[in-house]
């Protein structure tokens, strides 16, 4: 089992002393740990001696109707798979407070990057997200930290962060780890009931059928945007967002070309899910 860490001072503490040693990288999480997670573990392991797992259900960047309280957890299982992707230790705070101390009130404000997407229909998301990593980057002050593409907007805000405010850690984007049947692993679709975990293979359909028109010639992003939403519809899900983006950016380009990304955010029940892909590659 790989050692756990309660507090932010022996997470500061401990994360001193292995860089001592060597590189350090980080890996955050928000726990109930999955493949996609373990790949991010095992990335981290190949590029440093020591792996720093973080497992926190930040509170600041969930919205007041959004499953904070009901986010799934499961601290046990999630050391199991720490060690078994090889992490060195795990900081899972044991309260909240030791991540927003009594009188905490300065907040990381994202810029652009965090304007569309997710960023427009969850105010404050990506603000808590960036406050959160910024201060795990400087508890840990790791030489470098893993986030996964899955996440894609989320990556994007989080390299901006590190080289606007100079925290001095290398972010690295790792690619999306799937089910058998195309779905994007989750810790939120542990929420699916069986019969809408079939449903929510719509998000990779989707994705495949804008990649199939694009192959066919179709370049048009508004044509291109309602075929996903019509994938998702079709299935009974509830379209958040079907959006193609420039992946530098995240600009709608005035036509698609190969890298230009397919971003999808849909409902099934109250369950959210997103997913996103390049046309090409
Ligand atoms: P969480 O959703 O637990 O995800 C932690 C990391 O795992 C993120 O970098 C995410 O992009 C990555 N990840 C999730 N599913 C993945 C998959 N199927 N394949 C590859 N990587 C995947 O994202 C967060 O937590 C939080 O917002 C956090 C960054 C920890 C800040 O609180």
């Amino acid at each position: 089992m790989a050692a756990l860490i309660r507090t932010a001072k022996d997470f500061r503490d401990a994360c001193a002393e292995v860089r001592r040693d060597g590189r350090l990288a980080l890996v955050p999480t928000m726990g109930f740990l999955h493949a996609g997670h373990q790949s991010l573990i095992r990335a981290a392991n190949s590029q440093a001696p020591s792996v720093a797992v973080t497992i926190f259900v930040n509170p600041t960047q969930f919205g007041p109707n959004e499953d904070l309280a009901r986010y799934p957890r499961d601290l046990e299982g999630d050391l199991k798979k720490c060690a078994e992707a090889g992490a060195s230790f795990v900081f899972a705070p044991e309260d909240p407070k030791e991540i927003y101390p009594e009188g905490f009130q300065t907040y990381v404000e994202p810029g652009p990057l965090a304007g569309p997407l997710c960023g427009s229909r969850r105010p404050g998301h990506f603000r808590g997200v960036a406050t959160v990593v910024a201060k795990l980057f400087a508890l840990s002050r790791a030489d470098v930290a893993f986030f996964g593409e899955k996440d894609f907007q989320q990556l994007a805000v989080i390299k901006r962060l590190a080289v606007d405010l100079d925290l001095g850690t290398q972010v690295i984007g790792r690619p999306t780890i799937r089910e058998h049947d195309g779905l994007a692993m989750s810790s939120r679709n542990a929420y699916l009931s069986p019969e809408d975990r079939q449903r929510a293979v719509a998000l990779s359909k989707a994705m495949a059928a804008c990649r199939s028109a694009f192959a066919d010639g179709e370049r048009e992003i508004a044509r291109l945007e309602a075929l996903a939403a019509s994938v998702l519809t079709e299935s009974g899900l509830r379209v958040d967002y079907a959006e193609l983006r420039r992946p530098g950016d995240l600009e709608r380009p005035p036509e698609a070309t190969g890298d230009t990304r397919v971003f999808l955010a849909a409902f099934l029940g109250k369950t959210r899910l997103i997913d996103n892909g390049p046309l090409e590659g």
